[in-house]
C-alpha cells in the first residue's frame, strides 16, 4: 500500500452527527463530527474490553463507548470513566490511536502512515464540486477487486470498445492513437479521440447524426483517484471516482459524475443509470483478473502503446512506494 498520503474515502456529506463506520486496508476507523462539526478518525478498538466504538454515540465533542460508557475526545483521549467515584483517576493507557483527517472539496480525507508527516504532505485539489454550472450526482459501487486493479481500468482506453460497445468505444474501430501523457505531481493523464457509437435513449435527443469522435481525457492522482471527461457535442461529462481500499479483495468506487448538459434533476436517474451500468460491465473483468492485486513487477504483464498511461501509473506508483517504504 503506499503510505504516507491522504486517501479520499468518503464523501463530506455522509458524516453526519453519529458515528460512521469506516474499514481501510482491513482496518476499522470510525469516524465523528464534535459539537463544531470538525472530524475525527480513531480506531475503532475501545482499549477497555475491546468494544466497536462505531455502535456508540456522539455527546457534544466525545464519542462515547457502546459498553460501560467511555467517553474519548478527538484526539482520543478518554476523559471519562462512568463506573469511576468521585476523584479516581483514568488509566493513562486508556487513549485510543487517531488518524489525521481533513475535509476538501466536498470529500472526506484520511492520511493513512506517518502522521507526524501528515502536515507537510498536499491534499490533491478536486475541482468541480461548487461549480454551479455544472449537475453533480454521487454514488458508490463496490466490488470483489484490489484497489489498483479499479484504477488500472478506469485509465485503459483499449477496453472501451471490447467491455463497453455501446457505451462507448466503437468494435469496429478499435484502434487507441498514440497517447500524449502530461504529468503532475500526482498523476497523470492523457487525452484521446475515442470512435463513438450512436446514442442511445434520451441522449438521442442532443444528436441528430452520426457522432464524431468523442474528446476523452483520463487519469489518475495517487494515492487512489481517477476521473474520465468527456466532450460530447452538447456539453461535458466528469466522473471523479475515489477507489476506496477496504481490504485487499474489496473496493468501494466512490464516483461523483457532474454534466454541463440536462442539468435538471429529471437526468439524475438517467445519469445515474449510465454510471453504474459502465461499472457494471467493467466487474465481471476486473473481478475475474489474476493475480488479484497488480502484479508489483512489470515482466509479469506485457505492455503495448495503449496502455502507456496505465504504465505511468505503475512507475508513479514504483516511485512513491520507494520512497517511502
Ligand atoms: S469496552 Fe468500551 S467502555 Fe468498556
Ligand atoms: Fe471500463
Amino acid at each position: 500500500m503506499l503510505n504516507n498520503f491522504w486517501y479520499a474515502v468518503e464523501f463530506s456529506q455522509e458524516i453526519g452527527a453519529q458515528p460512521t463506520l469506516l474499514r481501510l486496508f482491513d482496518r476499522p476507523i470510525v469516524l465523528f463530527r464534535d459539537s463544531s462539526g470538525l472530524l475525527h478518525a480513531l480506531d475503532n478498538v475501545c482499549p477497555h474490553r475491546g468494544a466497536a466504538l462505531a455502535q456508540g454515540k456522539v455527546e457534544g465533542d466525545c464519542l462515547v463507548c457502546p459498553y460501560h460508557g467511555w467517553q474519548f475526545d478527538g484526539d482520543g483521549t478518554c476523559v471519562k470513566i462512568p463506573a469511576n467515584l468521585p476523584g479516581a483517576s483514568i488509566p493513562k493507557r486508556a487513549i485510543v490511536q487517531t488518524y489525521p483527517i481533513r475535509e476538501k472539496d466536498g470529500w472526506v480525507w484520511l492520511f493513512f502512515g506517518d502522521s507526524a508527516r501528515s502536515e507537510t504532505v498536499a491534499i490533491p485539489d478536486v475541482p468541480l464540486v461548487g461549480d454551479e454550472t455544472l449537475r453533480s450526482i454521487q454514488g458508490d459501487f463496490s466490488w470483489r477487486v484490489n484497489y489498483e486493479r479499479a484504477m488500472d481500468n478506469g485509465l485503459d482506453f483499449a477496453h472501451a470498445p471490447f467491455v463497453h460497445a455501446g457505451a462507448f468505444g466503437n468494435p469496429d474501430e478499435p484502434q487507441v492513437e498514440a497517447l500524449e501523457i502530461t504529468t503532475d505531481p500526482w498523476g497523470a493523464q492523457a487525452t484521446v479521440m475515442l470512435k463513438a457509437n450512436s446514442p442511445k435513449g434520451i441522449w438521442k435527443l442532443l444528436m441528430r447524426q452520426k457522432p464524431e469522435p468523442v474528446k476523452t481525457r483520463t487519469g489518475f492522482m495517487l494515492p487512489n483517484l481517477t476521473f474520465l471527461e468527456v466532450s460530447l457535442p452538447f456539453g461535458r461529462l466528469v466522473i471523479w471516482t475515489a477507489h476506496v481500499p477496504i481490504d485487499a479483495t474489496t473496493t468501494v468506487s466512490k464516483w461523483m459524475n457532474f454534466r454541463s448538459f440536462f442539468t435538471g434533476a429529471w437526468a439524475d436517474g438517467d445519469a445515474r443509470k449510465r454510471t453504474l451500468k459502465i461499472f457494471e460491465q467493467d466487474r465481471p473483468i476486473v473481478e475475474g483478473q489474476r493475480p488479484q492485486a497488480l502484479p508489483q513487477s512489470y515482466d509479469q504483464e506485457i505492455f503495448v502503446a495503449a496502455d502507456a498511461l496505465q504504465v505511468k501509473f505503475r512507475e508513479m506508483r514504483d516511485r512513491a512506494l520507494g520512497t517511502d517504504q
